[in-house]
């Protein structure tokens, strides 16, 4: 923490040399409420944390092994799939709240993870675990002790959606069509040769045309079956969604702000883009590059009543570390949007 007042919560980041884990690094070191006590590797044990996150330099920390957990009141686990599972033992041992960043308690029952994962070594704790997004989940966050931070895709393709049933536009009986756009970084720093520079570069490549694990979120939270594709795409930050959904209904452009403004009128981290004049007349990645910000909007075809939906994210932020210490901030009761407020940059450099 840099700031000249006491922060009130020690927390520990397992998986802190990763993309997210740098990133949750970078939140808390600046959040007025955390002291960062501990951070964790086993590839780079000793070396400081500006070693491998050169914008941490001033950061007065070592990565130390995470065999050795150290006790504080919050632990964000950033670790691959599987990891946490195995560990959430330990880790609720040393911490009062625990944040997963993988998939590991995103969903509800052993059935679902033997469905679109390899099962799951702990059901028990499904229960227990909270899904992270704020905004659907706000309510049951408050006091949680196991967090679930939600995958980027699905965060994206939830928040873009939302409005159309809180609104009733859609009822879930609609084809809903989703495909999803990512940068680079949604692979983890070890994200191998698909993720290189030289082979990401220049391209629009559909990773997962079909089964995706991320449409089960998608399913489970908005209660529909999704049609969802994912490109990867030559950028490092960002998850763009655009959805194609063919309201029972005709529905006006006036019928649709009235949705969005329902919805997310009074949330900090969502902001409806949808027209107007300029270069960025929908939700852009760039535009929210660095922040906790999620942006959302929409077109309406009249010609044949669809209606596109889009929403823009930072992978690495509102899709996992930001969207996780906003959990936390509304698990402690803090401020929701300390630590977060960053607005971005423009322009901002080539991918
Ligand atoms: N990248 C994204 O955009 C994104 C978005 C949403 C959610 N997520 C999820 O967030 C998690 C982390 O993603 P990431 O992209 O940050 O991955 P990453 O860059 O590959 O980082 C993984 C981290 O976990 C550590 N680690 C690996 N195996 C471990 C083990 N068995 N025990 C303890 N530490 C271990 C690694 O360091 P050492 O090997 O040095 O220990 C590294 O610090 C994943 O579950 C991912 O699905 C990622």
């Amino acid at each position: 923490m840099t700031g000249d007042t006491d922060p009130e919560y020690t927390a520990a980041v397992v998986g802190g040399t990763g993309f997210t884990g740098g990133e949750l690094l970078r939140l808390l070191y600046q959040h007025p409420d955390f002291d960062v006590v501990q951070a964790t590797s086993r590839s780079k044990e000793r070396k400081t944390v500006g070693h491998v996150h050169p914008n941490l330099r001033e950061m007065d920390l070592r990565f130390t092994s995470p065999e050795d957990l150290e006790s504080v009141d919050v632990l964000f686990a950033a670790t691959p799939h599987g990891v946490s599972m195995e560990h959430v033992e330990e880790f609720q041992d040393a911490a009062d709240t625990v944040v997963d960043l993988s998939a590991d308690f995103r969903l509800d029952t052993e059935a679902q993870y033997d469905e679109w994962y390899d099962g799951h070594v702990c059901p028990e704790y499904l229960e227990k675990a909270e899904y992270a997004l704020p905004e659907i989940n706000r309510e049951n966050l408050a006091g949680a002790s196991l967090i679930a931070s939600g995958g980027c895709n699905a965060t994206a393709t939830i928040l873009g959606l939302k409005p159309l049933f809180d609104a009733d536009v859609l009822s879930g009986d609609e084809q809903v069509v989703v495909d999803v756009k990512v940068g680079s970084s949604e692979g983890g720093a070890g994200g191998g040769d698909a993720s290189s520079h030289p082979e990401r570069s220049g391209i629009v490549r559909p990773y997962a045309p079909i089964g995706h694990r991320h449409e089960a979120e998608i399913e489970q939270f908005l209660g529909i079956s999704v049609s969802f594709t994912v490109h990867a795409v030559d950028m490092v930050r960002g998850a763009s969604a655009t959805c194609h959904v063919f309201p029972e209904s005709a529905v006006s452009k006036s019928d649709l702000w009235k949705a969005y403004r329902g919805t997310y009128a009074d949330e900090p981290f969502v902001r409806t883009v949808a027209g107007g004049g300029g270069v960025y007349r929908y939700p852009e990645p760039k535009a929210v590059a660095g922040t906790n910000m999620a942006e959302v909007g929409f077109e309406l075809d009249p010609s044949n009543r669809r209606v596109v939906v889009f929403s823009a994210i930072d992978n690495m932020m509102k899709g996992s570390a930001g969207q996780a210490v906003h959990a936390a901030n509304v698990a402690l009761g803090l401020e929701e949007t300390a630590g977060l407020e960053f607005t971005g940059l423009h322009p901002v450099g080539a991918p």
